[in-house]
């Protein structure tokens, strides 16, 4: 099959994990496991971390960085966070149970999410957690909630971001200034201690925008004689998957023709897999900004009001930190490219469910030479009866001819890739999620630990 340079889109190199692929675990664990599963490397996740917690440093800002849960169910991770006394950001009852089962303290738990239910309010007032209250309604009950339990619940007050007022979090203006009378009337039974908002997208200028209205609005609480003492910048610092020449070269090539069925993608609907500024950086990148474009950078503003920063990154701490391998079931061929099927779904990569693809590119990991197949493209497909059930449908360049029980490795799939959508479809297995760490200079690895809900 001839091949004229299709678009491709390489993630970024990674030594480290490709010694352990290219060591004989991934064969061995997809022989034990017997379908796909999911590696976890949990010392990326600390190094993510410790990231964000030196760009704290460097600015002089007091802040503490809350994993958001929602992007990976793994245990590894919340391992790490009792661990580090790094905070979690929780959605759900389930999420809290999870988090304070592995020893996360509540004090280090901030639960968000909209109308939150009263058994999750309970509980998060018993653990002292840090409540976002995201509508006037829902204060009331977390009001009662704290009442009832004669326990002041500490909240943050969710804004309604301006420049995105179609969203449907947040109070905006006039909610806000209810919500504050009435923080001030329940007295005791809270503890008001700032605002906190989630920008859609990845930009930092609306952030530090944003966040300079915050402190603006933590003085105007405190003069009302409210503790305001705290904001939170939510999640949404970007991944950068793939080198910016990459990026550009494949959006400017990709269209119709390079897909099964002739399907086409808007590159705006694709995921930005490459961000000049992410993680870490993008961290610094707000702290340094001037709110609204004048006056002192928002660390200053910060450190000036005595305001700590709180965030709740989830797929910037995962950054690296793990990847998905199926088995290659079976190869069979269409006009100019061959379509795989793989033992698992592309319900263990979520990108697939939004209307997108997840682009970085699978790398084929062969058990015998094929050197003299020469390079093919390929669409990969899901082992279900769905014909929507596609993992990849562009048609991918790949150095060689795939052949049943070689691997498909899908890189830097821990932020939300792995388990949001996952489901035993068709009565398949969940693909199991195997921690790999290294200890007197072996690579070790274990099934990941969650329990009970
Ligand atoms: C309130 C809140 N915080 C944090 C996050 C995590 O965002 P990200 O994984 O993009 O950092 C989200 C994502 O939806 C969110 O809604």
């Amino acid at each position: 099959m001839a091949v004229t340079s299709p678009p491709s889109l390489p993630a970024h190199p990674d030594p480290q994990l490709d010694a352990i692929l290219h060591g004989g675990l991934p064969h061995e664990l997809a022989y034990a496991f017997g379908g796909p599963f999911h590696l976890l490397l949990p010392e990326r996740f600390d190094a993510n971390v410790a990231a964000f917690r030196a760009g704290l440093d460097e600015a002089g800002v007091i802040g503490r960085v809350y994993y958001a849960k929602k992007a990976n169910k793994a245990a590894a991770w919340i391992e790490r966070c009792a661990v580090n006394g790094t905070g979690v950001d929780v959605a759900s009852l389930g999420e809290l149970r999870q988090a304070v089962g592995q020893g996360v303290r509540g004090e280090n738990v901030v639960v968000t999410g909209p109308a939150k239910a009263d058994d999750l309010l309970r509980v998060a007032v018993l653990q002292d957690c840090l409540i976002a209250v995201d509508a006037l309604d829902e204060l009331d009950r977390v009001i009662t909630v704290a009442g009832t339990l004669a326990r002041p619940a500490r909240l943050l007050l969710r804004r309604l971001p301006p420049a995105q007022s179609h969203s449907r979090f947040g109070l905006d203006d006039a909610e806000l200034a209810t919500a504050l009378e009435r923080c001030v009337d329940a007295a005791e039974a809270v503890r008001m201690e700032g605002f906190s908002f989630h920008l859609s997208g990845y930009a930092t200028q609306p952030r530090a925008d944003l966040a300079g209205e915050l402190v603006e609005l933590c003085l105007k609480a405190r003069g009302m004689g409210l503790q305001a003492d705290r904001i939170s910048i939510g999640g949404g610092f970007a991944v950068d998957y793939a080198a910016a020449g990459d990026w550009e070269r494949f959006t400017a090539v990709q269209g119709p023709d390079d897909y099964h069925t002739g399907k086409s993608f808007t590159t705006a609907d694709f995921y930005p897999y490459h961000s000049p500024v992410a993680g870490a950086d993008a961290l610094r990148v707000i702290l340094t900004a001037r709110p609204s474009g004048s006056g002192a950078p928002l660390a200053d503003r910060l450190r000036e009001a005595g305001v700590m920063l709180l965030m709740e990154p989830g797929r910037a701490l995962l950054d690296r930190a793990g990847c998905t391998v199926f088995r290659v079931q079976g190869v069979k061929d269409r006009s100019g490219y061959a379509i795989l099927t793989v033992d698992g779904t592309s319900l263990s990569l979520s990108e697939q469910w939004f209307n997108s693809e997840y682009l970085p590119d699978p790398v084929l990991l062969t058990t015998g030479d094929r050197r003299k197949s020469g390079p093919v493209r390929a669409c990969v497909g899901g082992a279900t009866c769905l014909e929507s059930d596609v993992l990849t449908w562009r048609k991918a360049a790949f150095p060689v001819r795939p052949c049943p029980g070689d691997l498909l490795v899908y890189p830097n799939t821990a932020g939300y890739q792995m388990d949001s959508n996952e489901s035993p479809f068709h009565d398949l297995p969940l693909p199991p999620k195997a921690v790999v760490d290294e200890a007197d200079g072996r690579i070790r690895w274990r099934l990941d630990r969650r329990p009970p809900s």
